[in-house]
């Protein structure tokens, strides 16, 4: 078949029952360029990409190539002509490895020993492109970067001449990004195209070479990335000014909330994650945690909220020990965590925003009456969430399956925030959301921290730790190099102890 030259989506329209996710959107791309797209949470990306790649069918529209009107009736038909997406959440089968996944709807691997034919392929692959993708290994044993690798190559390894990236970026950390952009440059030098979706507008401008921009399901901007800036950009997407830098009032700290001691754990595939980890975290206070992840900090949040059991050491919370309880124990304790993989652990996709809005929580005597639940309480307190949260969605009644990626991380975060915890533990609060979420959740953290809330931060993102944090922590190979008071220290210095250097 022949390459894509130019493709063209013209005059897309699509509604699910009253949501409208894209009216009327015409979007075109071609050989050797990367074009960003760019909206709020729920603003029809996703739904945009998925219709060119023909997982869902549009109202209304069209999509040519070379200038020829296309019909694609499903992702195969899509694969077929060249088109490749990887997805905002990974679709890959945790109990295979990755070759057994990548074999998987493989055109032309053989029917015996799939996985061994398509082993070999990647390798040569990889060595082409400088990924490296070790193909014995089991989904589940890999980080979400390296998944990402596996997505990428299965695409690439299908014959994509135009690879449609959503959100490839908001669980990677910044080395892994840095290593996708080399090779989606070099693809595009190739003469490949690629969509790319984020909401991190430093990356959309150094990656692309124009833009895109969806608000409430239709195409409010386009630009060329020569001609825009960041906040530009921003106002484009959602109308008005976003502040980039908040303020942080001075707050002296309260009394100690969580002491933690010597504390070791066992990783999934070492063991010693965390090595003899001792910090305090005080009431009024913002501790950041920075580091690549995979340095143990998923461990140790893991430990910290009951999720996984410690080697050694001590947690204490006001003053009460709770190291290998429970994850309930914990919560019972008075800390929430927002966790990583939120849409993994933090929801049921089946049932409904009000549902989910109480999950873990049903217990609680505000959502209880004896033995019956609360429904009207449950109900206001999702309502409450919907609105404070901006979560775009018809009703508290709609499934958490057909909300946006953006939005069910609005979702858990309002359900994990809007109590008044001793101790807060959030890991990355603001991957996956847009400007004003991200704002406004940051805004939400210090509020909390206002009112007596002990936070506990992890995040890569070292711009949301200065912003943040009263004291910053490194981690690096289990160990922390070193904690900071914020207000003095530099991003020099924190970036030699990411890397290794003691204080
Ligand atoms: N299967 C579905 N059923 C019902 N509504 C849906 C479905 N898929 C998407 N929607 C709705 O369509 C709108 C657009 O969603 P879409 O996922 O395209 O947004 P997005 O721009 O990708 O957002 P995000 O940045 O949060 O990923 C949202 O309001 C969403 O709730
Ligand atoms: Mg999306």
């Amino acid at each position: 078949m022949k390459k894509i030259e130019k493709l063209e989506m013209v005059g897309i329209s699509k509604h699910f029952h009253t949501t409208r996710a894209n009216h009327n959107v015409s979007f075109s791309i071609e050989s050797g360029e990367i074009v960003g797209l760019l909206g709020e949470n729920g603003a029809g990306k996703t739904t945009l990409m998925n219709i060119l790649y023909s997982l869902i069918q549009a109202d209304q529209g069209e999509i040519r190539i070379n200038g020829e009107t296309v019909r694609l009736h499903s992702p195969r038909d899509a694969i077929q002509r060249g088109i490749g997406m990887v997805h905002q959440h990974f679709m890959l089968v945790e109990n295979h490895t990755v070759a057994e996944n990548i074999a998987l709807g493989f055109e032309g691997a053989p029917f015996f020993y799939p996985a061994r034919y398509v082993a070999k392929k990647i390798e040569d692959f990889s060595r082409r492109y400088g990924l490296k993708v070790n193909t014995q290994e089991k989904i589940w044993q890999l980080s979400a970067g390296e998944q990402q690798r596996v997505e990428i190559v299965m695409a690439l390894l299908r014959g994509a001449d135009l690879l449609i990236l959503d959100e490839p970026t908001s669980v990677l950390t910044p080395q892994e990004s840095e290593e996708l952009f080399s090779i989606l440059r070099r693809m595009a030098g190739e003469g490949h195209s690629v969509v790319f979706i984020s909401h991190k507008l430093e990356e959309v401008l150094s990656i692309c070479d124009r833009v895109l921009v969806l608000r409430n399901g239709e195409v409010v901007g386009a630009s060329s990335v020569e001609d825009i800036d960041k906040r530009k950009l921003a106002r484009m997407m959602v109308g008005r000014d976003i502040i980039f830098n908040l303020e942080k009032e001075h707050i002296e700290r309260g009394p100690l909330i969580l002491e933690v001691k010597g504390l070791t754990v066992p990783g999934d595939r070492i063991e010693k994650a965390v090595k003899g980890v001792s910090f305090k975290i005080y009431q009024n206070e913002i501790f950041g945690i920075a580091g690549v992840s995979g340095n143990g900090q998923h461990e140790l949040i893991e430990a910290i909220t009951g999720l996984r059991k410690a080697s050694g050491g001590s947690i204490l919370i006001n003053g009460k020990e709770i190291i290998n309880t429970s994850a309930r124990a914990v919560c019972n304790q008075g800390i929430s965590h927002v966790p990583e993989e939120r849409i993994k652990f933090g929801i049921v996709p089946n049932l409904s925003i009000y549902e989910n809005a109480v999950l873990k929580q049903h217990h609680n005597k505000r959502f209880s009456k004896t033995l019956f639940l609360n429904y009207q309480s449950i109900k206001s307190h999702a309502e409450g969430i919907v609105r404070d949260f901006r979560i775009t969605a018809p009703s508290i009644n709609t499934p958490v399956k057909n909300l946006s990626g953006g939005n069910i991380q609005k979702l858990i975060l309002g359900r994990e925030i809007t109590d008044e915890p001793s101790l807060l533990v959030a890991a990355h609060p603001t991957y996956g959301l847009d400007v004003s979420a991200t704002e406004y959740i940051r805004t939400q953290l210090l509020k909390r921290r206002g009112k007596g809330v002990a936070v506990l931060l992890v995040s890569e993102d070292l711009e949301e730790i200065f912003e943040l944090s009263d004291r910053i922590a490194v981690m690096f190979e289990g160990e922390i190099m070193g904690i900071l008071t914020a207000r003095t220290a530099n991003i020099e210095e924190i970036g030699l102890m990411m890397t290794g250097s003691r204080l």
